[in-house]
């Protein structure tokens, strides 16, 4: 196991994670890896860890650059178990290495682990010079959890030493993959991953994100190191700009028509909606919840304006992936959209209007009433579902 060459004394030296296919709920169907980097100075500095059942595969990739029991610091950006797991194993093997933590990182970890590390707490902005090279610390809380910060190390000028950000979760992707930068995957994949990696994680936190990229933006910036997938060397005006607007709650004129259906009228009633939609001039995916996970659901509407929500109603509720999903969405908080619930039903109905009420309990705007059909609806009833979509279109232009 080889460690990779990221700038001048920096190396990755992660593990790869290609078995990883669900990370609480999130299909992750390309794997991940968890970065660690290590930086050779007249200090030697590990940034963040590993997951510990992949413990050794860091242990490998640190053993080809140096003997562990050199590491002088590790900083670890970011408590979650991804990224500290493995830190008792290679605390043994670095019994002199001091922990660098944020605050709130330093009550993590011992919640974490009843340690009896050597910690060394810092505040935002404080710095740690290693050598040729400077840290300094980044307070980013709730981007994602509260005790996260990013270490950047800035350029030592009239040298090849580069300014890299180690971003920790922020800017990173759920894939697996022995290259390690994202020109070499490619925009199109890097960039996907990381949008259903936002929409899936960071999405609750835009304000937090926004204050973070404030934070970073009079830094000049080499790289984006973050704790997973691809690291950002071709790309990172383009990423930082995808970050400026998911964090933002920009929206664009398409549409997400998420259901499911009993016996097939709720699906007609999806494509009467999509018909409408399109005839409206607004593009629009359909995700049918018995054939599209909700992890992928979220990455379709990271930027869409409108989204419908379809069920039957099944024992006076929705269905249970209905359900699933709309719990799913309404912890990761979508902003400035614009809602329709619609289904058939038997003879309660009662699934429209508990689509409706989560949906307005988020704030949305929700220009028409929910639309219910019973049982199969006919020609005419879902002609006249397709162009009463006008009148969601015009209302949401004019605010209304
Ligand atoms: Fe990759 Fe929040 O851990």
């Amino acid at each position: 196991m080889q460690a990779i060459k990221v700038g001048q004394g920096v190396h990755w030296v992660g593990a790869i994670d290609w078995d990883l296919k669900n990370f609480h709920g999130y299909q992750t169907q390309r794997g991940t890896s968890y970065n660690s980097y290590l930086i050779q100075d007249e200090k030697t500095v590990l940034i963040d860890a590993v997951k510990e059942p992949l413990f050794d595969q860091l242990l490998q990739r640190i053993s080809t650059l140096i003997d562990p029991s050199k590491i002088d610091y590790i900083v670890s950006n970011h408590v979650e178990m991804d990224h500290t797991g493995s830190l008792p194993k290679l605390l043994k093997l670095a019994p002199n290495a001091k922990i660098i933590t944020s605050t709130k990182g330093e009550k993590g970890l011992a919640q974490h682990f009843k340690h009896d590390w050597n910690l060394m707490v810092v505040k935002s902005g404080d710095t740690l010079n290693i050598g040729k090279r400077t840290l300094t610390f980044v307070h980013t809380p709730m981007v994602h959890w509260p005790d996260n910060m990013v270490t950047y190390m800035a350029e030592n000028s009239g040298t090849d030493i580069a300014s890299i950000l180690f971003s920790n979760d922020a800017f990173g992707q759920h894939i697996a993959s022995t290259q390690r930068f994202d020109d070499e995957l490619g925009w199109d994949v890097v960039k996907e991953e990381a949008g259903k990696y936002y929409a899936n994680i960071v999405f609750p936190f835009g304000g937090q994100v926004t204050r973070a990229l404030e934070a970073l933006k009079p830094l000049k910036i080499d790289l984006i190191c973050p704790s997973h997938g691809l690291i950002w060397r071709s790309h990172i005006d383009s990423i930082l700009k995808e970050y400026i607007k998911w964090s933002s709650g920009q929206v664009e004129e398409r549409a997400v028509i998420v259901y499911d259906s009993m016996w097939g009228s709720t699906t007609k009633m999806a494509k009467a909606l999509g018909k409408g939609l399109e005839n409206n001039g607004v593009p629009v995916i359909f995700a049918n919840l018995g054939t599209t996970h909700i992890s992928d659901v979220m990455s379709l509407l990271l930027t869409a304006k409108y989204i419908l929500v379809g069920s039957p109603t099944l024992n006076n509720g929705m269905l249970p992936t209905v359900a699933g999903f709309l719990t799913y969405m309404k912890g990761l908080k979508p902003k400035n959209r614009v809602g329709l619930a619609f289904g058939s039903y038997g003879w309660g109905g009662q699934s429209i209007g508990e689509i409706e009420n989560i949906l307005k309990d988020m704030g949305w705007n929700m220009p028409l009433p929910g639309m219910k059909m019973n049982y199969i609806p006919d020609h005419e009833e879902l002609e006249n579902m397709t162009d009463k979509v006008k009148e969601l279109v015009n209302a949401s232009a004019k605010g209304e």
